[in-house]
C-alpha cells in the first residue's frame, strides 16, 4: 500500500463525483479518504450494482480496500442519481469520459454536457463545479453557461482541476502528486478546493492556481510531451537498430542529463491507452481551431499510428516473413503492466495483423483478457498463464511488461514452446540470458538482436 498522507482534510465537507470510472473511483475514495463526505455518481448500472456489491469493476492495485475501509466508515457513497450525491455538496466533480470523437479526434464532450445539465438541474444550493475529466479549452465556459441557462436562480462557480494520475499506481499518484492545478477565477471555488486538498498541503505537494484556459490547456501539454518523449525514443530505437547502436545505453545516457529525465524514455510498440492517443490528437484539433497548428504533436500522432500499425509486420518478419499455420504466443494484452484498461492497446492491432495472415494467437494477459476479448479477433484463444500460452508455440511475442513475465525461467519457456523465436516489444529480457537459453531473440533497438541481424 502507498504511503499516504496522515492529514484528514476538513471535516463535515461534502462533495459529490460523476462517474464512477478509473478517474472518479481513484479521486472519490482518495478525498474520502482526506476524510471528505463523498458520493460517487455512475449511470451504469451493472457498474453501480458491482460497486455497491463491493466488486470493483476496475483492476487498479489498492482501490478495492481504499473503497472497502471507507464506504465502511461512512465516507463514501455510490448513487445512480444525481440529487442525493449533491445534496450538501461543496464541489461537483465531473468525472466522466472524454472519448476522441469519430471522424475529427476532438474530444468528444458529451458526456460532460449531459453531466454538467444533469448537475445543473439536481442542485439544490450553489456549488463549485470542478472538470476533472481531460476537457479541451473552453469547456470550463461551457459548462458555466450551462448552469446559468438551467440555473439562473443559483450562483455556481466553475474550476478546472485536471487528473494526473496514471492507471496501475493511481492511488500514491492521487495522494503524493508531483503537482495538483486548479483552474478558475472564482475565489469562494479556489477556497472550497483549497480545503479539499488540504492534506496534500501538508505534504507540500505544489499546489498550482492558474486561470480556466490554462488548467486545461497544462492536461494536454503535459501528455503531448510525454507522448513525444516516447515517440522521440521509439525513434532513436529504429535508428540504432539501422546503426548497430543500443537504445538502452542512449536513452540511459541521454535520461541521466537532468534537463531531459530519465522516464518516459522505454521504446515499444508505441504509447496506448486511454489517454495519450486521444490527448494528442486532440491538442491538434484543438491548436488548428486556435490558428496555431502543433506540427510537432500533429507528427507525434502520425509517427505513433504508424509504429502501432507496422509491429504486426515486424513480428512476420522475425518469424521469417510468414506465419500461416503458426502457432503464436502473446503475452501482454492490455496496454501497460498493472491495468485491465484495453483502450488503444498496442496489442489489438498486432493480434489482428496476426490473425489476418494465418497465425494462431494463444494470448494471456494477468488482468485484461476479459476486456480484451470483445476487441480481439474471435479466433483468439485465451491461456490460463504464460506458460500454457507458450506451451507449442513457434513464436512468442511480449507485448506488456507484467512483472511475471519478467520473471519467467527461459529455460521453461524454450521446454513449452515448439519454436524458438521470441520477439520482445518491451525489452524485458536479456538478450544474452536469451540466446544462452536456445532462443532467436528479437527485442526493439538493440544491435545484437536485430529482427533482420
Ligand atoms: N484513465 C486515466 O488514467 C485518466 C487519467 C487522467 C485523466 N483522465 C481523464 O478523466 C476522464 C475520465 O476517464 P476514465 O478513464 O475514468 O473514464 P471511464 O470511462 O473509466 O469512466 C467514466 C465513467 O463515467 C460514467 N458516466 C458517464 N456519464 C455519466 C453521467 N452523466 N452520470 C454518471 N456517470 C456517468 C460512465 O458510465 C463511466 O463509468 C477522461 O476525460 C480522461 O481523459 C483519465
Amino acid at each position: 500500500m502507498p504511503a499516504r498522507p496522515r492529514a484528514k482534510g476538513e471535516p463535515g465537507l461534502r462533495i459529490a463525483i460523476i462517474g464512477g470510472g478509473y478517474v472518479g473511483l481513484v479521486s472519490g475514495a482518495c478525498f474520502a479518504e482526506f476524510g471528505v463526505e463523498v458520493g460517487v455518481v455512475e449511470a451504469d448500472a451493472a457498474k453501480l450494482d458491482a460497486l455497491r456489491a463491493g466488486r470493483i469493476p476496475i483492476y487498479e492495485p489498492g482501490l478495492d480496500k481504499l473503497i472497502a475501509d471507507n464506504v465502511a466508515a461512512g465516507r463514501l457513497r455510490f448513487e445512480g442519481a444525481m440529487a442525493p450525491a449533491l445534496h450538501g455538496a461543496a464541489a461537483v466533480f465531473i468525472a466522466v469520459g472524454t472519448p476522441a470523437r469519430r471522424g475529427d479526434g476532438h474530444a468528444d464532450l458529451t458526456y460532460v454536457d449531459q453531466a454538467a445539465e444533469q448537475v445543473a438541474r439536481a442542485l439544490t444550493a450553489p456549488a463549485v463545479v470542478v472538470t476533472k475529466s481531460t476537457v479541451p479549452v473552453g469547456t470550463g465556459r461551457r459548462i458555466a453557461a450551462i448552469l446559468r441557462r438551467v440555473r439562473p436562480d443559483l450562483d455556481c462557480d466553475v474550476a478546472s482541476n485536471p487528473e494526473f494520475l496514471r492507471e496501475g499506481s493511481a492511488i500514491n499518484d492521487f495522494m503524493r502528486p508531483d503537482r495538483v492545478v486548479i483552474g478558475t477565477e472564482s475565489q469562494r471555488a479556489r477556497e472550497v478546493l483549497r480545503q479539499l486538498y488540504r492534506p496534500l498541503y501538508l505534504i507540500e505537494a505544489p499546489i498550482v492556481f492558474t486561470g480556466l484556459e490554462t488548467a486545461e490547456l497544462i492536461k494536454y501539454a503535459s501528455n503531448s510531451f510525454l507522448a513525444m518523449k516516447i515517440t522521440f525514443a521509439n525513434e532513436m530505437a529504429d535508428l540504432c537498430e539501422s546503426l548497430g547502436a543500443d537504445v538502452h545505453d542512449v536513452a540511459r545516457c541521454i535520461g541521466l542529463d537532468g534537463r531531459i529525465g530519465r522516464k518516459f524514455l522505454h521504446p515499444g510498440p508505441g504509447y496506448g491507452g486511454s489517454c495519450l492517443p486521444k490527448d494528442t490528437l486532440a491538442l491538434t484539433r484543438i491548436a488548428a481551431d486556435a490558428g496555431a497548428r502543433a506540427r510537432l504533436i500533429e507528427t507525434v500522432v502520425a509517427v505513433n499510428e504508424a509504429r502501432k500499425a507496422g509491429m504486426g509486420a515486424r513480428i512476420i518478419a522475425a518469424a521469417g516473413g510468414e506465419v500461416r499455420g503458426l502457432a503464436i504466443a502473446l503475452l501482454g494484452l492490455t496496454f501497460k503492466p498493472a491495468t485491465d484498461d484495453m483502450r488503444e492497446s498496442p496489442a489489438i492491432p498486432i493480434a489482428q495483423h496476426l490473425v489476418q495472415a494465418g497465425a494462431r494467437l494463444r494470448a494471456y494477459d494477468p488482468a485484461g483478457m476479459e476486456q480484451a476479448r470483445p476487441l480481439l479477433p474471435a479466433s483468439v484463444e485465451y491461456c490460463r498463464d504464460a506458460l500454457h500460452a507458450a506451451s507449442g508455440a513457434d513464436v512468442l511475442v511480449i507485448a506488456t511488461e507484467w512483472n511475471e513475465f519478467r520473471a519467467l525461467a527461459p529455460a521453461r519457456i524454450r521446454q513449452a514452446m515448439r519454436g524458438r523465436i521470441v520477439v520482445d516489444l518491451r525489452n524485458i529480457y536479456d538478450p544474452q540470458a536469451m540466446r544462452e537459453a536456445g532462443f532467436a531473440y528479437h527485442g526493439i533497438g538493440r544491435a545484437a538482436t536485430l529482427p533482420h541481424g
